[in-house]
């Protein structure tokens, strides 16, 4: 953060109750971790490395669990397994990472074989549980990409296998460690709007990136557990990690309103679709040649299509949603998530006893912001003050650079983290999923489903 800046937040979160709050660590002026890209990691004394192994070798696992922590944590990481049900993707990951690991379709023999210290789950969410419990099962440490779960069976499952066992389970919720993400926890550490009352958060998924959910394996709940567990786990678990609280009660409406049964016309996939001139959702994934030999060249295995219609009849997930949710501390929160907007990004608001903190996020859009963030502080019978963003590149707002840091322990400054800012646990990502999993169900149902309902000794 530049000094301009720096004081300008300073003067805004309220110096000295900040530095007071924060132990000191970054408002006064220690150096942010997350700014520390691409400083190597260290290997362990005696120069042995972490024995390491991904299972899901899609988009996801071959880069964020892939390249970049072999780029970034070469020296302190060994890789020595890739698994996956689709053997030719696991190749293709294989030939692109540059790696002999040897390659499995089977996870236990994976475990047994290669012996990691580590497994990365980042397979489809319906099988994240499965994986954890496996992996945990085997003695290995485990960092699963959200949603942890997608039902609360497995939620149950993966709770238990957790208390149980010795080994460690991470929850990779990278946007926790997103600068702004943690600027406006500050904010809220620092009493700037006094106590909560309430949260109004609505999240936007343009005609893009919202619509790729729908050609792909998220349009089913039984794969995705719905945009409420998939998505909005993100979001509920900032919300969980901003208020320092868990939801108790949660109530919501979902529907399909504009993919799936709703489109006009439909095929099987958008190549040779005879409706491609007249679908504004066509999309031609043979100009992307790295996503072709990811997905189209391994369809023989699996028939898997990922640039699946939109429109297809099978799509059982919501693209509007409304939710509303009450915490552990009486915070309330209202909620949405609309998957078929012409801009991307958020609003959100914090209502307080003595202010409200706004937050005006643009991720896509078809006009220029002035900021890609914009930050708000209106205090009762007061002025709007407008708080600076410190902008920092990488991944998720800078969040995966800071969170693969924490999971290979590798940061400059790492052990001077605030106690908030820690690995998500498996508390977090039960609770981050759950209430999704309320919301889906009060959806169905049409009643409120309490979290407690849902699984034992949380
Ligand atoms: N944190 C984030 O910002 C973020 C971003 C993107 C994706 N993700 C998560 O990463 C995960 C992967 O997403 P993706 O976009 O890479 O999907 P993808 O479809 O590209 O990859 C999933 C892979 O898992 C494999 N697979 C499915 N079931 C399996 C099983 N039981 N055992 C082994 N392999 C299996 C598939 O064949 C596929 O190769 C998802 O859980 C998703 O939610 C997180």
């Amino acid at each position: 953060m530049d000094e301009i800046s720096r004081r300008g937040f300073l003067k805004v979160a309220g110096g000295a109750t900040l530095a007071t709050t924060m132990g000191g660590s970054l408002a006064a002026g220690a150096r942010d971790p997350a700014t520390a890209a691409g400083v190597p990691a260290r290997a362990r004394s005696g120069g042995q490395r972490r024995r390491y192994a991904i299972v899901g070798t899609g988009i996801r696992g071959s880069t964020m669990w892939g390249s970049s922590v072999l780029s970034r944590y070469g020296d302190a990481v060994e890789l020595v397994g890739l698994c996956d049900v689709n053997r030719k993707r696991a190749e293709v990951v294989q030939a692109r990472l540059k790696t002999a690991a040897p390659i499995f379709t089977d996870l236990d023999a994976m475990l047994a074989q290669a012996r990691p210290e580590l497994l990365a789950v980042t397979t489809v969410d319906a099988t994240h549980a499965d994986c954890i419990v496996r992996g945990l099962a085997a003695g290995t440490d485990v960092i699963t990409e959200k949603p942890m779960v997608t039902d609360e069976l497995q939620c149950q499952r993966v709770l238990d296998a957790a208390r149980q066992g010795e080994r460690r389970l991470m929850v990779g919720f990278n946007y926790r460690f997103a600068r702004k993400h943690r600027q406006i926890k500050e904010l809220l550490l620092a009493g700037a709007i006094g106590r909560i009352t309430s949260v109004d958060f609505h999240w936007y998924l343009d005609v893009y990136h919202g619509a790729d959910y729908f050609r792909r394996w998220h349009r089913l709940r039984s794969r995705s557990g719905s945009l409420l567990v998939h998505k909005s786990t993100h979001h509920f678990d900032l919300i969980n990690w901003w208020l320092d609280a868990a939801p108790v009660e949660v109530v919501a409406f979902g529907d399909l309103k504009v993919y799936g049964r709703n489109g006009p016309f439909r095929h099987a996939q958008c190549r040779g679709c005879p409706h491609a001139a007249d679908c504004r959702f066509f999309w031609d994934i043979s100009k992307d040649r790295g996503l072709t030999q990811l997905y189209v060249d391994c369809e023989g295995e699996d028939g898997y299509r990922r640039d699946g219609c939109v429109f297809r009849e099978d799509v059982d997930t919501f693209d509007t949603m409304n939710v509303t949710a009450r915490y552990s501390n009486g915070v309330q929160m209202s909620y949405s998530l609309n998957a078929a907007m012409p801009f991307e990004g958020y609003r959100l608001a914090f209502n307080g006893t003595e202010g409200r903190l706004e937050v005006r996020d643009h991720e896509r859009q078809p006009w220029k912001p002035d900021a890609p963030t914009e930050i708000w502080l209106t205090r009762n019978f007061g002025q709007r003050e407008v708080v600076a963003v410190e902008t920092v590149t990488g991944g998720h707002g800078g969040g995966d650079e800071l969170l693969l840091d924490q999971v290979f322990g590798a940061a400059p400054g790492a052990a001077d983290m605030p106690p908030w800012l820690r690995l998500p646990t498996v508390r977090d990502g039960a609770l981050s999923c759950l209430t999704g999993i309320a919301a889906r169900r009060s959806a169905d149902e049409r009643r409120v489903v309490r979290i407690d309902e849902l699984v034992r000794g949380l």
